[in-house]
């Protein structure tokens, strides 16, 4: 529902200016051999086809018993795709294909050290080891469909075996980003209530074998404190038979993969026939408040929208080399490296390390090496590797016919470079707009029938229908040059089914805003609410601007402030903590904190350490912020809420704007005095911002 005191927010609504970018069109090469060729597609997909047209997803799958009913709208927004029909997400990926692929490399992995070469996983062996290990989970692990099981696994092909493994039992699978911290573990342990943790000893990344088994133990203690105990960890190990962790291993808690394998040996596991419906695996993500939001997942809808997009979109056909250089503990590696690729009976690339380790060579390395004709990547790591090599690409002999960019808005430039060096202009570009909560893309060009733009993610998607919302839910027309909220206006199958053990904050995150009758059953009452800002062009494409909520996008992870100023809070001498994002050349935004201490402690380096290592504990490295600055106390408004859109502005250089509401304005030139001097002293001089910029920061912490 739209409130009164979201509709004062109006005034948010911003114009926003910049030039249009010229269209560019794909090579005749890449539309000759496409799939998605004939302009038809865009009428099988019209809106008065809707839900009917997402047949043709569907129809991509192996079905055990076809579905009755295609959308099931009587419980709204709880939608319900193919309700009646019955599959396995692992005899889809693995079985189906044996007929005619049995020996083809279903996986390629490549480990991080170049010597050790690379490993084929084929069909046929991954149908071995799914099987083993489904055996494995059943048997030793006690597991059953519908029970959860929590992996903190780096990129090994040991990681889409445990996902299939469990597809196979209808468990549900929930991957935690291996470079999150024990400690963010043990939480998305707990908030699932798996008793199962599978994890590895350690892994390489940046040359170093890391030490990953020691996060087991602390995640296992994070769990229990939280009430949810683990009995059973399943450690794989990175070089079969040797232990590369000093972490002890826990008497009856604790074994290696390899050696309990033995007794499962050429097991084979019965796929067990699904219900739609039935959830595949939770992915959590970062929103609004500290506790992060386990993303709940459908088994048939959501695989017909993966495999659907990965045939229309990624262009997959059988015989690609597809890589993505994701990781899989992210939605895009779930949907884009596993199940959408290998639904398609297609070769998908797995690489264990770093883009840049040892060299920003590397990548074009790899893509020559396996003739990769398929390369998707985020924003960040391009402008990671164009800085570091912009002219490395030149240097290997890779030819893609098709590259993908997701995560976060791509700057005109970057996508230029990686359009014409590192595609060498054979290849078409196609931005991808979507979110951990829809499974699979929302906006994008359909790569031989709709033109690219660069910076722009395109237009809606086959079969799901955008619009922009002002916050009275008036509609932001097309051309119009104001910003406002991207909505969907339809549900589509790869949307997620609810946030686990949460239904009703799914109701109020993601539906309430927007809704124009609580008690309809008729989907069109129920727009879907991204959380993102954007503006559409005269022809209907789209660019994202970025979240609309207290989210900080840091090189296309998610963090929520909240769960930054919580870390924060952990540390004793402080009192409180506000987290800003920070304009980044790389990695896009980054983060920093601000702190104030409890009376009577005193500043010091210390205890900026203490935060820092607070975050690291509680989240991971990945959330590490640039900076954390000591405060004598927060700028705050009159009923004492920090305002986050002032010290946004000064960690940016950027108009504080105004404070004269605030109940302390003396506080914010002693604040920009102190941290501007420090930045400026340390070379960080900062650059003008671009409008979109200004107006990010200026509205920044207005989701409270
Ligand atoms: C942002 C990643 C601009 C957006 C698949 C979204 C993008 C959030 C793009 C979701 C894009 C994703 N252009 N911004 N092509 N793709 N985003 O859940 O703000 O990790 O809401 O899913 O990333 O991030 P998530």
């Amino acid at each position: 529902m739209v409130t009164e005191q979201q509709s004062e927010l109006s005034e948010a609504q911003i114009a926003v200016h910049w030039r249009e970018e010229e269209y560019d069109f794909p090579p005749a090469g890449f539309v000759a051999q496409a799939n998605a060729a004939d302009p038809e597609i865009r009428t099988r997909f019209a809106e008065e086809r809707f839900p009917e047209c997402f047949t043709e997803y569907a129809d991509l799958l192996s079905w055990d018993a076809r579905w009755q009913t295609t959308l099931d709208t009587s419980n709204p927004p709880f939608w319900k795709w193919f309700v009646g029909g019955r599959l396995n997400a692992s005899y889809n990926c693995v079985d189906r294909h044996l007929a005619t692929d049995r020996n083809k490399a279903a996986l390629v992995w490549v480990p991080e050290p170049e010597a050790d070469g690379t490993v084929a996983v084929t069909y046929q062996e991954l149908y071995r080891r799914v099987n083993e290990f489904a055996a494995l989970l059943r048997d030793f692990g006690r597991l059953r469909a519908g029970d959860r099981v929590t992996f903190h696994l780096p990129m090994v092909p040991d990681l889409p075996v445990s996902m299939l493994a469990c597809a196979r039992l209808g468990v549900i699978h929930s991957q935690v980003f291996g470079g999150f911290s024990g400690g963010a573990c043990g939480e998305r342990i707990a908030d699932s209530g798996s008793r199962v943790l599978v994890t590895m000893d350690g892994y390489y990344r940046n040359g170093e074998l890391v030490d990953h088994k020691v996060k087991a133990d602390e995640a296992v203690a994070r769990a229990a404190e939280l009430g949810q105990p683990v009995d059973t960890v399943l450690v794989w190990r990175r070089h079969r038979g040797q232990y590369a962790s000093r972490a002890p291993m826990v008497t009856g808690r604790d074994v290696f993969v390899d050696e309990v394998l033995r007794d499962y040996r050429d097991a084979v596991v019965e796929p067990v026939s699904m219900p739609a419906e039935a959830p595949l695996f939770l992915m959590y993500t970062s929103g609004t408040t500290a506790q992060p939001k386990g993303c709940q997942h459908s088994t048939g809808g959501y695989l017909a929208y993966v495999t659907g997009t990965s045939k229309y979109y990624q262009d997959i056909h059988p015989n690609d080399t597809y890589w993505c250089m994701a990781d899989i503990g992210w939605i895009t590696g779930h949907s884009y490296i596993v199940y959408g690729p290998l639904s398609l009976g297609t070769t998908s690339v797995l690489y264990e390390g770093v883009p840049t380790y040892p060299d920003p060579g590397r990548p074009w390395r790899i893509a020559e090496r396996l003739g990769v004709t398929i390369f998707h990547t985020a924003p960040t790591a391009i402008r990671m590797l164009r800085k570091l090599g912009p002219d490395e690409p030149r240097q290997h002999d890779h030819h893609f016919k098709h590259m993908t960019t997701v995560g976060e808005p791509i700057e005109p430039e970057v996508w230029r470079w990686y359009r014409d060096v590192v595609g060498k202009g054979e290849a078409v570009v196609v931005d991808t707009w979507w979110q951990t909560e829809n499974g699979g893309f929302l906006g994008a060009t359909l790569p031989a029938l709709e033109p690219m733009k660069p910076g722009s993610c395109g237009p809606g998607v086959l079969g799901v229908y955008p619009v922009i919302y002002d916050e009275h839910g008036d509609v932001v027309p097309a051309g119009s040059g104001k910003a406002g909220n991207i909505c969907i206006r339809n549900p589509w199958p790869g949307i997620f089914e609810t946030i686990w053990g949460q239904p009703e904050r799914f109701v109020q995150i993601y539906y309430e805003k927007y809704c124009r009758n609580p008690d309809s059953t008729d989907w069109r009452d129920w727009p879907y609410f991204a959380g993102d800002g954007a503006v559409q062009a005269a022809d209907g494409y789209f660019r994202i601007l970025g979240r609309v909520d207290d989210v900080i996008n840091v090189a296309g992870h998610r963090l929520g402030t909240k769960e930054l100023e919580s870390a924060s809070l952990t540390v004793e001498e402080v009192a409180e903590a506000a987290a800003v994002p920070v304009i980044d050349e790389v990695r896009g935004r980054a983060v920093e904190m601000y702190v104030s201490l409890k009376p009577g402690v005193t500043a010091s380096e210390g205890i900026e350490r203490k935060v820092a290592q607070a975050i690291d504990t509680h989240i991971g490295k990945i959330a590490r912020p640039m900076h954390v600055w000591i405060v004598p106390d927060m700028p705050k408004t009159r009923s004492g809420k920090i305002m986050r859109r002032v010290i946004a502005a000064i960690s940016n250089f950027g108009d504080v704007g105004d404070t004269t509401t605030l109940s302390n304005p003396e506080i914010v030139d002693s604040i920009r005095h102190h941290v501007q001097a420090e930045k400026l002293a340390r070379g960080q001089t900062p650059r003008q911002l671009t409008p979109q910029e200004a107006d990010e920061i200026r509205k920044f912490g207005n989701a409270e």
